[in-house]
């Protein structure tokens, strides 16, 4: 899709309609506002073009995206509300704030549980994902699909990170995830939640010393500018998820929920993709950028762990046991 037909398009075929006087009821247009973070450029900009490809191609046009990207919706608590309140059709988010909305959420934030993409990945489109997913319906949201981001790493401006102690007090900002708070409260840093849009401003006054997020987003967010250290430490995964409005949902034929779902499903496969790259370039671009790059060996990450001991206590608390179990036990 180009920026002439994402953009264009639809006012081309409003203005064919009115020209060749179509009756509005066989060509009645549903407008899909789809929120997200971050650039069109960025894994989600990807997958919100694929989302819409495939939605428009199959249904005949009858359903138009109008993106927002760039947090142009707000932070994306306020734009799950509004996907939630049916003031905003579509988003793809993060899980910074989806536990608030279906704690069990929360499990797949839990530091070091997934071994690779794979797992994760296997994980969330299997039995225990889609059990998730299916919980959004209770409260008033339709959760298509797990998308993903990657794996996060930690960025700052104080030092370099190989161990707990190098985070020690360290002003980090985390996503207002209750699951990442507790963990980053075991190691010692000093957590500062805060909503994506304010974090490259605080960064820039320096309230706070760093942020963590995946190479997808310290890529496309072109967090070099902000910030000298990247710490790979790969402490946690970051799966995303594509949803909409129960309005939208409930006005649709069956046939085109279908269309939606495995629109859905493709812009996954393309987000998926990108993210997959990145993990095989971004580092080189970031070193390129400036950036001071160091990555946590096998034994550091192992220091981590043990430092996260009264953590993991508490997720088995929250989660249960047999659901961690379950998860680390996947295939
Ligand atoms: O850190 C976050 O809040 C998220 O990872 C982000 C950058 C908004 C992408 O969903």
């Amino acid at each position: 899709m180009t920026l002439f037909t994402r953009h264009f398009a639809p006012a081309a075929m409003a203005l064919g309609m009115a020209v060749f006087g179509f009756s509005g009821a066989a060509y009645a247009q549903q407008e899909v506002k789809l929120g997200y973070a971050l650039a069109t450029t960025s894994h989600y900009g990807v997958a919100a073009e694929k989302w819409q490809e495939v939605v428009e191609a199959e249904t005949d046009g009858r359903y138009v995206f109008r993106h927002f990207p760039s947090s142009g919706l707000g932070g994306e608590r306020e734009v799950i509300e509004g996907v939630q309140l049916g003031t905003v059709e579509a988003t793809i988010v993060s899980s910074g704030t989806l536990s608030n909305f279906v704690p069990e959420t929360g499990v797949f934030d839990i530091p070091f549980l997934f071994r690779d993409l794979a797992h994760a990945r296997a994980v969330l489109d299997g039995p225990i994902g889609q059990e998730i997913l299916a919980k959004f319906d209770d409260v008033g949201l339709v959760a298509l699909a797990w998308g993903e981001q990657g794996f996060r790493h930690i960025t700052n401006n104080r030092n370099a990170i190989a161990g707990p102690a190098d985070v020690a007090g360290l002003k980090l900002r985390t996503m207002e995830n209750p699951t990442h708070i507790t963990a980053f409260e075991a190691l010692g840093a000093a957590p500062t939640p805060m909503a994506w849009p304010e974090v490259i401003g605080a960064l820039q006054q320096g309230t706070i010393d760093g942020q963590e997020n995946p190479l997808s987003v310290i890529t496309s967010a072109k967090l070099s500018e902000v910030q000298k250290y990247l710490t790979l430490s790969g402490h946690v995964y970051s799966p995303a998820m594509l949803l909409v409005s129960k309005q939208l949902w409930d006005g649709m034929s069956e046939e085109d929920q279908e269309i939606f779902r495995n629109a859905a499903s493709e812009a996954v496969t393309a987000m998926r993709g990108f993210v997959d790259d990145v993990e095989t370039s971004g580092v080189a671009q970031l070193k390129e950028a400036g950036m001071d790059v160091g990555e946590l060996s096998t034994e550091q990450k192992a220091m981590f762990q043990n430092a996260l001991g009264s953590a993991y206590e508490q997720y088995y608390g929250t989660y249960g046991k047999e659901l961690i179990d379950r998860i680390i036990a996947t295939k």
